[in-house]
């Protein structure tokens, strides 16, 4: 079984414990100054929670993602779906932009991705994302690869994430044809609105697919016990140490 291609999505979790996703997205929406009427590609639109805010603003957006599941939330919201792998879209010529917010890392295809967006930009058409960037979720990370083997599992070969550093971005972005206008790093300590098991279960799924409930609850107490002092505070709060990785690329 390719866990790594499986749907894991599962919109009851994506609202209780990543809501957070669709609200932290100032600046990559500053960055896209979306205008009335622009065709604009919303690439991993999840549940359609932005592609519906471009919509409200009077784009012509279509949002594209590989989850059955949240693509049906976000037809509910009136979103024109496409079901697909952003990695394998074959667009001609047809956005005035793409836009992407905390869906690249999920896609290992880099090169593959920033040349398909390319394609599918207007000339002048700009190609403006947030993702993941070099550094993101290490303590998380750290607390997998200790606790992962205990279980017969390993890190690496389920790992489902890219986060790169700028210099690889903007080396993924000019190698397809792109014209870099900005391309930074920051970090972004983010507040869970649950917990750590919460955020587990909704974005950890490429492991846990296999454990069966019992080891799972005890695989969560080994995850707790790493990271607890390291990222929940003396009011319970999780904070976890997201890196953001912002770019702004024109045709
Ligand atoms: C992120 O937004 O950085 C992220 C979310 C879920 C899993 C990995 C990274």
């Amino acid at each position: 079984m390719n866990v790594l291609a499986g749907d894991h999505w599962k919109a009851e979790n994506y609202a209780k414990h990543a809501h957070f996703v669709a609200k932290l997205t100032s600046e990559v929406l500053q960055d896209l100054k979306p205008e009335m009427g622009e065709h604009i590609l919303d690439l991993g639109c999840g549940d359609g929670a932005l592609a519906k805010d471009l919509q409200l603003r009077g784009c012509r957006v279509v949002g594209l993602d590989n989850s059955r599941e949240l693509l049906s939330i976000a037809q509910r919201k009136g979103i024109k779906t496409i079901l697909g792998d952003a990695q394998k879209m074959a667009f001609n010529d047809e956005f005035d932009a793409v836009f992407s917010n905390a869906a690249m890392h999920w896609m290992p295809l880099q090169s593959e991705l920033a040349s398909r967006v390319y394609r599918s930009l207007k000339q002048g058409g700009r190609f403006v994302g947030e993702m993941g960037g070099a550094g993101n979720i290490q303590t998380l990370i750290q607390a997998l690869k200790e606790v992962l083997p205990r279980f017969g599992l390993d890190f690496a070969s389920r790992n489902p994430w890219t986060f790169p550093t700028v210099q690889q971005q903007r080396d993924t972005l000019e190698k397809a044809g792109f014209q870099v206008k900005k391309c930074t790093l920051r970090q972004r300590p983010t507040k869970l609105p649950t917990d750590i098991r919460g955020w587990f279960l909704t974005f950890g799924q490429t492991w846990l697919s296999d454990l069966d409930p019992e080891t799972c609850e005890k695989f969560f107490d080994e995850l707790v016990e790493i990271c607890h002092p390291l990222l929940c505070n003396s009011a319970g709060e999780w904070m976890v140490d997201y890196v953001r990785l912002n770019f702004v690329a024109l045709k």
